[in-house]
């Protein structure tokens, strides 16, 4: 039998899935690699850790499964979106990437939307200059580390660097170049006027592609490296976003995904391009050819639990351990004995400062409304609230812009947690939806290998392949309860600005 290789490459770790010829999945397996924060609100990893950790990984799988790199009939790359990758004319990595997750260049924002003019920004490339994009990334290096701007030759994203490596070849989606602010989304090319009004040299960009499209394959070297065959088809891929939805079959419209991975993101598809005037939803191009998608992203969703669990849930990892439970899984039971609204307790998740809906480096997180009587549960259930309640800020962006929503479908860690899926259908007031597969974005690149390979639609693949498995229906009380904390947490970003910026600017002035 055949199959397609996933490949994920996430923000702490790299995922790769086989995927057999009728979609289930044959085997799976991660490797992890460290996050660099040099400074306060930067996150930087080296690209050469993500080839050797993929790999690695890749070889490791093939061995578990007892399958013969012969048998992979194609390779999907998905990964984490907008991080720079800078390489000079030898392929050489002229320093470490700067990540998604890094706040470093707001005031390179605020200089690239005052050099175009935001609406113009915004009519030329559908989106917001916002600090996790990867031009003003660009605008740093030539600004803090000329050096650097001068090797450049190359500029890619993270996968694209495992592309290159895996192929040879350069090449990028389009899916994931829309996270570039240098992409004309609606029209699926290169802007040459936002490349020419910022400076950036054109030829340092790869080719486009549609996701599915074939973009390379196995040099005899990295073949040897992974233990694939020679001459392996790779397809383009996508962004991990648009990965993520094409796993849970989120490619018609009506249908929308919440993906709860360190990022929370809110996902739409759309059939044509329809971008947002005042661009608070990003507008890019998804991973089904031809076809677009808006989505909210929240930088700190599940960042936010892993952040509590990694400080404050000492006693309940012990005991998980000890009782062998997974601790996410510990702690939201420990979340449910509280009641719905905490008692009182608002936890706001803007731990590495948000984007959607409130796009500011500076934003900062807090619990709001702490009395003594409130527990470990309470503070537990009020950051699940506090995560859900940033997402549905997401989901209003969207009701606003017309779209109409008929079900939502969870992917991420996250997911796996019933009581969260209520919260979400509860404070969403829609329908959640768990499907068959559950390897989000890596399982994705493997359907967009298969379409690739196999010339077939990813719709049809997605309709043939993934299934509802769970259905959780809003609770009509819980909601109305819900509704009023609602309406007190959105309050909160706003009479917290002035007091978030000047604590971040205090500690900047060290
Ligand atoms: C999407 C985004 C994140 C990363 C996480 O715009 O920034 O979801 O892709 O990997």
């Amino acid at each position: 039998m055949a199959y397609f290789l996933g490949i994920d490459l996430g923000t702490s770790a790299v995922k790769c899935i086989l995927v057999g010829e009728d979609g289930a999945v044959a085997a799976s397996r991660s490797e992890e690699y460290p996050l660099h924060t040099p400074q306060p609100g930067w996150a930087e990893q080296h690209p050469e850790d993500w080839w050797t950790k993929t790999a690695a990984c890749i070889r490791a799988l093939l061995a578990d499964a007892a399958i013969p790199g012969s048998e992979i009939a194609g390779v999907g790359l998905s990964g984490q979106m907008h991080g720079s990758v800078f390489l000079d004319k030898e392929l050489r990595v002229v320093r470490p990437a700067l990540l998604w997750c890094d706040q470093r260049t707001a005031a390179e924002c605020d200089w690239i939307e005052a050099t175009i003019g935001q609406q113009e920004l915004a009519r030329l490339t559908g989106n917001r200059a916002l600090t996790g994009f990867t031009a003003p990334k660009v605008i740093w290096l030539r600004k803090h580390e000329p050096e650097h701007f001068a090797r450049t030759a190359h500029l890619m994203l993270p996968k694209d660097y495992v592309r290159l490596q895996l192929t040879g070849e350069f090449g990028m989606d389009m899916a994931d170049a829309s996270g570039t602010l240098l992409l004309d989304v609606a029209r699926r090319r290169w802007s040459e006027e936002v490349l020419q009004r910022l400076g950036i040299p054109a030829e340092w960009l790869p080719p486009l592609y549609e996701s599915n499209d074939i973009a390379g394959r196995l040099t005899a070297e990295a073949a040897q490296l992974t233990g694939l065959a020679e001459g392996t088809p790779v397809v383009a891929g996508g962004g991990d976003q648009a990965c993520g939805a094409v796993g849970v079959g989120v490619v018609r419209e009506g249908i929308a995904s919440v993906a709860l991975g360190t990022s929370g993101v809110v996902f739409v598809h759309d059939d044509t391009y329809e971008a947002d005037p005042l661009c608070r939803l990003h507008a890019f191009c998804h991973g089904v050819p031809g076809r677009w998608h808006r989505m909210g992203v929240m930088l700190a969703a599940g960042g936010s639990f892993q952040w509590w669990k990694n400080h404050f849930a000492f006693e309940e990892l012990h005991k998980a351990k000890a009782e062998g439970r997974d601790v996410y899984e510990y702690l939201t039971a420990l979340a449910e004995t509280a009641p719905l609204g905490s008692e009182g307790l608002l936890f706001l998740p803007y731990l590495s400062g948000e984007r959607t809906p409130h796009p500011d480096p500076k934003a900062r997180g807090a619990f709001i409304g702490l009395t003594v009587r409130h527990s470990k549960a309470h503070l537990t259930r009020a950051v699940l609230e506090g995560i859900t309640f940033g997402l549905r800020d997401s989901m209003e962006l969207v009701k606003q812009s017309g779209i109409q929503i008929r079900e939502l479908r969870v992917n991420g860690g996250g997911a796996r947690s019933p009581f969260w899926r209520q919260m979400i259908a509860d404070i969403f007031g829609l329908p959640v939806v768990t499907v068959n597969s559950t390897d989000g974005p890596a399982y994705g690149a493997a359907v967009m290998a298969a379409s690739g390979v196999r010339n077939v639609d990813i719709t049809e693949l997605c309709d043939r392949w993934i299934r509802p498995v769970t259905r959780t229906e809003p609770n009509p009380a819980s909601r109305s309860r819900y509704e009023s904390f609602y309406a007190v947490y959105r309050t909160l970003y706003d009479t917290l600005k002035a007091t978030s910026h000047q604590l971040t600017d205090l500690v900047a002035e060290g």
